[in-house]
């Protein structure tokens, strides 16, 4: 079959592809980043293209608005080549990986932290410096015995001592290099002793390790120095497999059904590589000398991650391959860090709760107190964890990543263009947009629709359903493609040359999210008959959370109606988690026993979920009476009819 050269624009990238490739696929290929929420299933509409030169053939879908295709748009992953072609992707649909996400960083106050908590540096893996006798007539042991020798000595006990063929084979040479005098890497796992490298003695002092977690959209690294426990740089990068889907099922359906396993694993390992290289480079660091990687992610990115086929995650009766990952060396799944450094994984408690909520609770340090927390991972889907020291129970709320940008008309994620604020008039129905890096808007993110929301609901512009009230004086309110909407930038004033609205249907999505998460909560309660009365705290974690305003939140009835100071935003608990264990042994071990020790309730099965579920697909609440403030708002405004 003969091969086609796509030109993508405005990234300037090619790459050849045959007839039966879609535009999307030939994008991943060539490093171009396309928008692609449902992963090319052509259900989502939101992987805008614009052929500029050449043949194509496509399909019109109802997902294509009137709109776009009036503006020569098509989907590029209903569109294949017949010809070689120059294709523009519209800043709508852009990807931008270079755009900043935050690290959920604080170095020092981590690095307090852990000290408070462990105390002291004591990870799995050891640096030990080691002075051996050198052989001579009358002590003649082999090297490796000699070495043995040394370490038993020093109170290692050896009697399952191991060494790759690797460290084995330049053993002899480096012993003699060196005048016996050494740095030796070991890495102890119940009774078993490996040696993982030898080195020169200078290298005692020195070693790093990398701490990782694997989001669903992004990636964050933290590069920490093993000797003192401090963070010496971060960095982090979308998820590049967000090309194959925004959310855990579009990936699993990428991976299974459209064969992407190899490819979701390569972008990942190519994603944590490429941040690995660029802070070790930047503080003149030898990625060869990470010896050790600790990674937090859900259940389906560390599937991915390692190449397991996830299927069984998404398949009645939800069991993962893997819960508790066997220890790996890290050059197996393409990591470039030293070539015997050890991998691992959190371990993950069932299919929708991975091992990044039990890095959360592992930070929250929830299981070691009296009184009763809530904790909250706010990402693409909303995993709630409820207990203390004697108990733990756990649920993951289909919320959907629309609070991501996903099933919503003009969603996006927080990033330069997208609305984060919105201020409505109760008078005229006008409104006030902030807009990040106050450049024109191109969409809405996260935070500027719960905002949206709890304005339309307090000024009247929508009811308790979330439907649109008839009659107001205002032309923001219209009849559009989808049904009403409302206009929240008109054409001149948004950077994308159409006018940026939330849509009646969007609305519907917002409020089933926020339902979802809200029947978390009150599910887990009613499951050991408490309720948020009976909670000290409310912990808010998870990469969208942070941008959560509390208040605003609570007006949608998605956060309970419980006093502020009971709210703690934690940042992103996931790699803080993965730098605790990078550090501590101990750390690992209560890790593991957090896993243990949460009962996960499957709430696709659970009636009860579905009860409070229906009533929280209401403005706030069906019972206005659990969400008192917001009762006394409305009544302040009185523009709504309770
Ligand atoms: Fe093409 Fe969703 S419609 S990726």
């Amino acid at each position: 079959m003969g091969k086609f050269n796509i030109r993508f624009l405005p990234y300037d990238k090619s790459v050849e592809i045959d007839a039966e490739t879609t535009l999307l696929k030939a994008s991943i290929n060539a490093g171009a980043h396309i928008n692609a929420p449902c992963g090319g299933k052509g259900t989502c509409g939101k992987c805008l293209v614009r052929v500029k030169e050449g043949d194509y053939d496509t399909r019109f879908t109802p997902q294509l608005s009137e709109e776009n295709k009036g503006k020569g748009f098509l989907l590029g992953c209903e569109t294949r080549p017949r010809g070689d072609m120059v294709v523009e992707v519209p800043i709508e649909s852009q990807i931008r990986p270079g755009e900043k996400i935050a690290t959920g960083a604080k170095k020092e106050e981590l690095h307090r932290m852990f000290m408070e908590l462990a105390g002291e540096v004591r990870p799995r893996t050891k640096k030990i410096c080691l002075k051996l006798a050198p052989p001579s007539i009358d002590d003649h042991v082999a090297d490796l015995e000699r070495l043995k020798r040394e370490l038993s000595a020093a109170g290692f006990n050896t009697d399952h001592f191991y060494c790759g063929l690797p460290v084995l084979r330049t053993l002899g040479k480096i012993l003699r290099e060196e005048g016996w005098d050494v740095t030796v890497t070991l890495y102890q796992s119940g009774t078993a002793l490996e040696m993982l490298d030898i080195e020169s003695k200078e290298m005692c002092g020195i070693r790093y390790g990398a701490a990782v977690d694997i989001g669903t959209t992004s990636v964050v690294v933290y590069l920490v120095n093993l000797i003192t426990g401090e963070i010496i740089d971060t960095a982090a990068s979308y998820n590049a497999q967000a090309r194959c889907g925004d959310d855990v099922i579009s990936r699993i359906v990428y991976a299974t059904e459209m064969d992407g396993l190899d490819e979701l694993q390569r972008l990942v390992v190519d994603n944590i590589n490429h941040l690995l290289t660029g802070i070790a480079k930047k503080h003149s660091i030898d990625i060869n000398l990470i010896d050790k990687m600790i990674v937090a992610g859900n259940t389906t990115m560390t599937h991915l991650f390692y190449g397991i086929n996830p299927e069984s995650i998404r398949l009645e009766p939800y069991v993962p391959a893997v819960s508790l990952f066997p220890v790996i060396r890290a050059i197996n799944l393409g990591i470039n860090i030293q070539d015997t450094a050890p991998l691992y994984s959190f371990p993950n408690v069932a299919s929708y709760v991975g091992g990044d909520i039990v890095a959360g609770v592992l930070t929250s340090r929830i299981y070691t107190k009296e009184e009763t927390y809530l904790f909250i991972d706010v990402g693409t889907n909303g995993e709630v964890v409820l207990g203390n020291r004697d108990w733990m129970m756990t649920c993951a709320c289909s919320a959907g990543p629309c609070f991501e940008g996903s099933g919503i008309k003009f969603g996006m994620r927080a990033m330069e263009g997208a609305i984060e604020k919105v201020d409505i008039n109760p008078v005229t129905f006008e409104v006030n947009c902030g807009i990040i890096g106050n450049v024109k808007p191109i969409g809405i993110c996260g935070s500027g629709m719960i905002d949206a929301l709890a304005e339309m609901y307090l000024t009247g512009v929508i009811d308790q359903k979330g439907k649109f009230r008839d009659g107001l004086d205002t032309h923001r309110i219209r009849r559009g493609e989808n049904g009403m909407e409302y206009v929240l930038a008109w054409r001149v004033e948004s950077g994308i040359d159409k006018e940026i609205t939330l849509t009646e249907v969007d609305i519907d999505n917002l409020i089933r999210a926020k339902g979802a998460i809200y029947a978390g909560f009150t599910t887990l309660l009613g499951e050991v008959g408490m309720t948020f009365n009976d909670i000290a705290k409310l912990y808010i974690a998870g990469g969208f959370g942070r941008y959560i305003d509390v208040e605003r939140a609570i007006t949608i009835g998605m956060l309970p109606d419980m006093p502020l100071d009971k709210f703690e935003f934690l940042g992103n608990t996931s790699v803080t988690g993965a730098y605790l264990v990078l550090l501590s042994d101990k750390l690992r071990e209560e890790a593991e026993e957090i896993a243990k020790k949460m009962t996960y309730l499957e709430l696709s099965v659970c009636r009860p979920f579905m009860d409070e579920y229906m009533s929280a697909l209401f403005l706030p609440h069906t019972n206005i009476d659990s969400f008192p403030s917001v009762k006394r708002l409305l009544n302040e405004v009185g523009n709504v009819k309770l």
